[in-house]
């Protein structure tokens, strides 16, 4: 199946006179016959569900879709996207390990590694996406279990140059997470760049609608934890809170990784989303194609138009010609990159503040990535606490201005920005 097909059909086959679309399992429990039948389930003997908290069959056919999608063996569904990149980290790295990460990933997520994982006694050490392979690989230490970076990265549109960071990753026996929230897998698959765990906040794109918070990870089923199995006793080493199951000999490549995220984490953590939310993500995974193709489109001539006006001072867009990742996103994205834009108003905070009273169509929000237009400006929302001078050392510009391009007739957005540039 083509990845529109995907969007579709994936994830979930009705048999004879089944329902057509994905069934709302919204219960917490399962009835079992007898204890031997749920015993089983508990020694992982046999595939079925007991409990919501680690497993619904709803949440597992949207997320068997976004796994056809990626190109992955495994996948599970989380409460949120913040959810799915802790859980994709912790998975493998505890107290003593260490983690590389790029610096350009969203900042709740670095806010996650760099403040509360580091509490869990985990180390980061963050690199820069474009820096040398001498930097690249002084960043390896002998603890190291992963190495995180974000397709492209919010806010800062940053494309990662996936290839390069899981040829690097392998070299050192560890795996490659790639959050591709902002891409999706219409526009890029990481798992074909060499990435091994890919995880997505469903909250944006893939939902589309503002609708539900949610996040899934995928695992390419590639990586080879027991070739390496000293980096990974968890995966490697029975685990006896589980009745001494070693995940990646029962399991192998294909299944051990979410497999143990699901015994260990889901059982403890809990953070799972409710089968309502799935199959709410699941009617955005359907038209999620066409609404890339039609974001892509839209942010383009909006990127151009900006591009080319007087009280615009800069554009950031990778899929604008002469952009720094423009090379590097037709590589990895041939197809578009996504809908989000950042640029500045001339005249600096006050006139990008003046400019966003003025909109009428695009909404003020701090979301990203759904069909309704939005926008922010973080020097006097997210930041305002910030001076310039601090802003610029954290690198937002205060003339920033951070927009999400709906999938609105392009003429009424270009119509709105053109009227609120004219009242600054
Ligand atoms: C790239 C990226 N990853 C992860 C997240 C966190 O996702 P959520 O808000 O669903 O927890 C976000 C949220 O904005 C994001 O933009």
């Amino acid at each position: 199946m083509k990845k529109e097909t995907k969007c579709i059909q994936a994830g979930y086959t009705p048999k004879n006179g089944e329902p057509r679309m994905i069934p709302i399992i919204q219960s917490t429990t399962f009835k079992y016959d007898t204890s031997e039948d749920m015993g089983k389930l508990f020694d992982l003997e046999a595939s079925g569900y007991f409990y919501t908290r680690l497993q619904n069959p709803t949440n597992d056919y949207v997320a068997a879709k976004i796994a056809a999608l990626e190109g992955g063996t495994a996948a599970i569904m989380t409460s949120s996207g913040q959810a799915a990149s802790f859980f994709s980290v912790f998975n493998l790295a505890g107290a003593g390990d260490h983690v590389i990460a790029s610096t350009s990933i969203y900042g709740g997520t670095f806010n996650l590694f760099n403040v509360t994982m580091r509490k869990m006694g985990i180390d980061f050490t963050f690199v820069d996406p474009d820096c040398t392979d001498e930097e690249l690989e002084a960043a390896f230490k002998p603890n190291t279990k992963c190495v995180f970076g974000e397709t492209i990265a919010n806010p800062a549109l940053i494309v990662f140059d996936i290839e390069r960071f899981a040829k690097a990753a392998h070299a050192h026996g560890v795996p490659l997470i790639i959050d591709n929230t902002f891409a999706t897998p219409i526009h890029c698959r990481p798992i074909e760049w060499g990435a091994d765990i890919v995880t997505h906040s469903t909250t944006k794109y893939m939902d589309g609608h503002d609708a539900t918070v949610g996040g899934c990870i995928v695992d390419s089923g590639n990586f080879d934890w027991m070739a390496h199995a000293d980096k990974f006793p968890g995966l490697c080493t029975p685990d006896d809170s589980y009745h001494g199951i070693t995940y990646a000999e029962k399991f192998g490549k294909e299944g051990a990784y979410i497999t143990k995220c699901t015994a260990q984490l889901m059982r403890d953590l809990g953070a799972i989303p409710s089968p309502m939310n799935c199959y709410m993500l699941n009617l955005g995974l359907e038209s999620l194609a066409v609404r890339m193709q039609r974001h892509c489109e839209n942010a383009q001539k909006v990127a151009e138009f900006l591009n080319g006006h007087e009280k615009i001072s800069w554009v950031n867009y990778p899929g604008l010609e002469g952009n720094k990742y423009y090379e590097r996103a037709k590589k990895y994205m041939p197809d578009g990159t996504c809908g989000v834009i950042s640029f500045g108003v001339k005249g600096g905070r006050s006139a990008a503040e003046e400019f966003m009273k003025h909109l009428k169509l695009a909404i003020i929000a701090t979301h990203v990535a759904d069909a309704h237009s939005c926008v922010l400006h973080p020097a006097s929302s997210t930041h305002r606490q910030m001076t310039d001078e601090e802003l610029i050392a954290g690198g937002v510009a205060p003339d920033l201005v951070r927009f999400s391009v709906g999938i609105e007739n392009v003429d009424d957005i270009i119509e709105d920005l053109a009227q609120a540039l004219e009242g600054v």
